[in-house]
């Protein structure tokens, strides 16, 4: 279910800036534009073709919440919900259980196949319940402001995305339902996956009156700075051949920009990236998370990619006078060169890239503003302090393993 909410904006900032950050682009490389080319990237997926708006059996309802849950701004804005209530009989006396889906960080249509045909069909089948996907603020239409900059991105934190969710759950008054279903009167269910999952455990954590009980599936509860563990899942379980030649590849170039003078130069050509500002600007190993079992979603991305590389052996290429390089590493930049990469998907995970060089990327895309400066290193305690890879509670179902934040500067400010 996606990324963490943050990873995926600073993935999308990476690939524009791996577009965008040659020499003979950079001037026109403003923050803005990294950011438009974000905002102009195509939203994903075949899930959200199939559940597009006008074809959902679901009403679509407003919630309306203030800006800033902490410090009255005057500000309101809506955040959207669907409500299913398809396995709900009005006639019954008994207990009603709502289950929420988390909407995370997407627009709330891509979710709404989890109404219709997913967990929370099935849940509010066996249960009489009733179904909603909630929107998460500053996604699909509930965009509290006008703009993406970085004052206008302030209200943008866990915190407030919390306090959302609670005066939702605690306050809701469904159209056309004439009863009380507000918690804790009735009992809620928070149901979310990845960024939402651990939105999900976060909320029976914070809000243990509310949220009578929690499903975390791939829930990312623990935050860290450097995340190398997440590629090393690929060197460790990826089609063998292929990472041999990713190994090739990146140990050569990186050798290569090591070096320097002509060597240097010679590779960062044969990438077709010879004005290239920062080596690491090099880098489609993201589109292994977008491997799926059902082939409706499933991203070949990554293995077309590893067909590509070919299979390993020792033929050498010379890229310029003196400078040799495996064939795997021709191989990878024909694929870069003549591949546009899917929108989440960045190119070698070389040992150039660094806390410093994803930090580059935040700065470019988020230049201090006139109230908020997002902070040198995100607080990943903040997050960490509800219980991180250890997080419980009653009632708190931690399933499908273990996740990670990625580098995540947004989710955590406040
Ligand atoms: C929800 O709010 C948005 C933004 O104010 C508005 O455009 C839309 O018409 C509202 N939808 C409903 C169903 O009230
Ligand atoms: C609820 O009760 C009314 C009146 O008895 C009846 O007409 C209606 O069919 C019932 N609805 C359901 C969903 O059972
Ligand atoms: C962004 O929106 C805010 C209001 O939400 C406005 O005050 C500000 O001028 C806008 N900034 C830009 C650069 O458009
Ligand atoms: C690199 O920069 C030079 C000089 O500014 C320019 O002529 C050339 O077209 C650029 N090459 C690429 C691949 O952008
Ligand atoms: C070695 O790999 C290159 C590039 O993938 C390929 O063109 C070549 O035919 C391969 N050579 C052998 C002997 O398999």
């Amino acid at each position: 279910m996606g990324y963490t909410l943050a990873a995926t904006i600073v993935a999308t900032i990476a690939l524009a800036s791996n577009l965008q950050l040659t020499d003979a682009v950079a001037p026109h490389l403003t923050a803005q534009s990294i950011k438009l080319q974000r905002l102009l990237a195509p939203e994903p997926s075949a899930v959200e073709t199939l559940a597009s708006e006008a074809a959902s059996p679901f009403p679509q309802f407003n919630f309306t919440q203030p800006l800033d849950h902490f410090t009255d701004t005057g500000h309101t804005f809506e955040q959207r919900y669907w409500l299913s209530t398809r396995h709900f009989n009005p006639n019954s006396t008994g207990v009603v259980p709502v289950f929420v889906l988390d909407g995370g960080e997407t627009s709330g249509t891509d979710r709404l196949p989890y109404l219709d045909t997913g967990i929370v069909d099935i849940l509010t089948e066996a249960t009489g319940g009733i179904g909603i996907v909630l929107e998460h603020r500053y996604y699909g239409a509930s965009v509290p402001v006008q703009n993406f900059t970085t004052d206008s991105l302030r209200w943008l934190n866990n915190d407030q995305a919390a306090a959302d969710s609670a005066n939702f759950l605690a306050n809701v008054k469904f159209p056309g339902i004439d009863r009380d279903l507000t918690a804790p009167n009735t009992p809620w269910i928070y149901y979310g996956g990845s960024y939402a999952g651990a939105r999900s455990a976060h909320m029976r954590v914070l809000y243990p009156d509310l949220v009578y009980g929690a499903i975390a599936s791939s829930g990312v509860t623990f935050a860290t700075i450097t995340d190398w563990q997440y590629y090393d899942i690929i060197r460790q379980f990826g089609p063998p051949a292929c990472v041999q030649q990713l190994e090739t590849t990146v140990n050569e170039v990186d050798a290569l920009l090591a070096k320097g003078g002509s060597a240097r130069q010679a590779i960062r050509e044969t990438f077709g990236l010879g004005n290239l500002t920062h080596d690491q600007d090099f880098e489609p190993l993201g589109a292994w998370q977008n491997r799926n079992w059902d082939p409706a979603v499933n991203d070949n991305t990554f293995f077309d990619f590893c067909d590509a590389l070919g299979t390993p052996n020792s033929t050498q290429v010379e890229i310029a006078k003196g400078v040799k390089v495996n064939a795997a590493v021709i191989n990878y930049a024909v694929y870069v060169n003549q591949v546009a990469p899917p929108a989440n998907v960045p190119a070698i995970i070389s040992r150039l890239i660094t806390v410093d060089y994803e930090k580059l990327i935040c700065e470019f895309a988020f230049p201090p503003g006139e109230f908020f400066t997002v902070p040198a290193l995100p607080d990943i305690e903040a997050v960490n302090k509800l219980g991180g890879l250890n997080i419980a509670a009653d009632r708190l179902a931690i399933i499908d393993g273990q996740g990670i934040y990625a580098f995540n500067l947004l989710e955590v400010f406040d």
